[in-house]
């Protein structure tokens, strides 16, 4: 059974790696100090990938690595926005283990991200963002050999994005905006591909 669909969850299709990286730029242009995203999604998913691409609309200092062995990582801002910072979560088990990393003090004043978040953060803020990335059930027409095949072609390959969004700091105007944002740059980058075709 599909479960309900709340007001403020939406699904996007990504075929690229540019895709997940346009959505995650567009993302940035529109978050605030106080922001939190959750990341879900196994490895491999794309959440670092997303990852960069906030960053690159965020125009903080680059150099957004899997924060695998530092669990988490500040990312200055470069125009007096909010910083980035980034936690891989993955490794702690239980809430209380992320309050060693003190994410509280920097949070109010920055857009936290946490890989493998989810029931580990939420208590940083009244609202946040779900970002859940899945790989795309391959089509049946696919055989192993043929998809393994694609794979080699790019490196790319389908993931699903679905955006959903909690608390007061997600009102309809901003989600509405969020969405047409992603719209459009989703579109824009699929032009770009297609041309390169
Ligand atoms: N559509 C896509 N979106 C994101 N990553 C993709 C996509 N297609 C292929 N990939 C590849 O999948 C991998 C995702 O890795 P990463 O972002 O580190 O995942 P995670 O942080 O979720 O473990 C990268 O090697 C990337 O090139
Ligand atoms: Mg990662």
């Amino acid at each position: 059974m599909t479960p309900p669909v709340s007001d403020r969850e939406k699904r996007f299709q990504l075929t690229s790696v540019a895709q997940t990286q346009a959505v995650g730029e567009a993302l940035g242009k529109l978050v605030r100090h106080g922001d939190l995203l959750v990341l879900t999604g196994q490895l491999g998913a794309g959440k670092t990938t997303f990852t960069q691409g906030l960053g690159a609309g965020m125009q903080v200092r680059e150099g957004i690595i899997s924060p695998t062995f530092v669990l988490a990582r500040i990312h200055p801002s470069e125009i007096k926005g909010p910083d980035l910072v980034h936690v891989d979560a993955y490794r702690l088990a239980e809430p209380h283990e992320v309050d060693t990393l003190d994410l509280e003090a920097t949070a109010p004043t920055s857009v936290t991200v946490v890989e493998w978040g989810r029931h580990k953060v939420e208590h940083l803020s009244d609202s946040r963002l779900e970002i859940d990335l899945e790989r795309a059930a391959l089509p049946a027409s696919h055989t192993s050999a043929s998809w393994e095949f694609d794979d080699e072609d790019e490196g790319d390959e389908p993931r699903t994005l679905i955006l959903r969004a909690i608390g007061p700091d997600w009102p309809p105007a901003r989600w509405e905006e969020t969405l047409q944002t992603i719209d459009t740059a989703i579109t824009h980058t699929k032009a770009l591909e297609s041309e390169h075709e």
